[in-house]
């Protein structure tokens, strides 16, 4: 176990507010695409036996995470009580609940055990960060893979091109800024620089897809050498 880490200056936003409608607000801004987005690359984790998802909010993503991986036992961490609440009766429902262990939680105030994971899984979680506390957490998430582990994450994005969709993204973006700060208590001001921080800390892009004009980018990474696990290691605090 690594020590935890030091009191979080910021509070983690309130999603447990928007839990009853949450998807059907996705479903009418989106269509299925954030859905697609979220299911794309699990097969990858076929044959993962130990996957730690972040930030799940109500739990829809564990039923396709655990039929491409049928031998994972997963753990969710999830800062919303009422999140949290919603992903168990949903789990017990589809009768997976033996598969999962909730740790109701801030991420950033999780002890870290070393090494324990083959996957971790990241989807809409990242953005709820700033890009210094991105910079703090990153390192600490990751010494839980295992050398040669995955890190699937999903986020919104914005590409550097064509100009049009810069522009389409960067309104989005806040747009969803101003939504979540009002309903969520969610503004970290503007989209932390997700994909760089990952690679800085060891983490090498193996596939990637985009979404909707590049507005929404799932990315498969692993940890490449183990060296760089330990690099890693030595970075966290
Ligand atoms: C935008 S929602 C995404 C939920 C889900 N992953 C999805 O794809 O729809 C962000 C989720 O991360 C959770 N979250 C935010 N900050 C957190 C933290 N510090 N520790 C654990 N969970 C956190 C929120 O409660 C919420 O469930």
């Amino acid at each position: 176990m690594t020590p935890p880490p030091t009191a979080p200056a910021n509070p983690p936003p309130r999603y447990g507010r928007l839990g009853p409608v949450y998807r059907w607000l996705e479903y009418g801004t989106f269509g299925k695409t954030l859905e697609r987005s979220r299911r794309t690359f699990l097969e990858e984790l076929a044959g993962c036996r130990s996957v730690i998802v972040f930030g799940a909010g109500d739990g829809r993503c564990f039923a396709p995470l655990l039929s491409a991986a049928p031998d994972a036992l997963v753990t969710s961490v999830e800062v919303d009580r009422q999140l949290a609440a919603q992903a168990r009766d949903r789990v017990r429902r589809q009768g997976l609940s033996d598969r999962i262990r909730f740790v109701d939680t801030d991420a950033r105030r999780l002890e870290i055990e070393s090494a324990s994971q083959d996957a971790v899984v990241t989807q809409f979680f990242l953005d709820c960060f700033s890009a210094e506390e991105l910079a703090r957490l990153v390192p600490r998430l990751r010494l839980c893979l295992r050398p040669e582990g995955y890190w699937l994450n999903t986020d919104f994005d914005v590409p550097t091109q064509p100009a049009l969709a810069r522009w389409r993204a960067r309104a989005w973006g806040r747009t969803l800024c101003l939504f979540f700060g009002w309903t969520a208590n969610h503004a970290p001001g503007s989209l932390p620089p997700i994909d760089a921080i990952l690679r800085q800390h060891g983490l090498r892009p193996r596939r990637e897809a985009r979404f909707s004009a590049g507005l929404v980018r799932t990315t498969l990474y692993r940890v490449s050498d183990p060296a760089d696990a330990l690099k890693g290691s030595s970075t966290a605090g």
